[in-house]
């Protein structure tokens, strides 16, 4: 990744934001929260991150890599699928702290390839055949 001309990050980056936007979304129970508005959370976080790492731009990324973590903090899981989607969130807020954990030491190289290891593990879980 570190050789990676940031072009060519940037529009793969782009490019995998906007899939997981057309991604259809998994069915899951009454939810205690309001699960749109963190998901909505999770994918502005990720354009400022993106948006941070395309110019370089340490305060946005790291406030985009917070933002993360906060709706991880937030996300109380119910319904029938509560055991599997906890579970693959649990992939997804391990990657953001790993993300965190590089954006503070102001890592570039592995940040960006933190960034595209945590967009896996959205369409890891947006992937699941649930139904309600
Ligand atoms: C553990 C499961 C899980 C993970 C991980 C996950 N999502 Fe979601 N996401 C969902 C579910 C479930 C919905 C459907 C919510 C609903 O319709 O009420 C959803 C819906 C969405 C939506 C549509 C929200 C809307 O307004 O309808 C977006 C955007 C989104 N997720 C972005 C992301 C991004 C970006 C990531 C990773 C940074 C991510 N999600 C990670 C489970 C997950």
């Amino acid at each position: 990744m570190s050789a990676l001309n940031l072009r060519t990050f940037a529009i793969v980056s782009a490019f995998c934001l906007g899939s997981v936007l057309l991604l259809p979304t998994v069915a899951l129970g009454e939810q205690e929260t309001d699960l749109k508005g963190q998901m909505q959370k999770r994918i502005d976080s990720m354009g400022l991150l993106l948006a941070g790492l395309a110019v370089d731009n340490w305060s946005k990324i790291e406030k985009g890599a917070q933002g993360l973590i906060e709706t991880c903090e937030s996300i109380d899981w119910s319904g029938p699928g509560k055991d599997l989607f906890k579970k693959r969130d649990e992939a997804f807020c391990s990657a953001a702290q790993a993300l965190l954990k590089y954006v503070q030491k102001k890592d570039l190289a592995d940040t960006q390839r933190a960034f595209i290891q945590t967009t896996i593990t959205c369409w890891g879980c947006h992937d699941l055949p649930v139904t309600k």
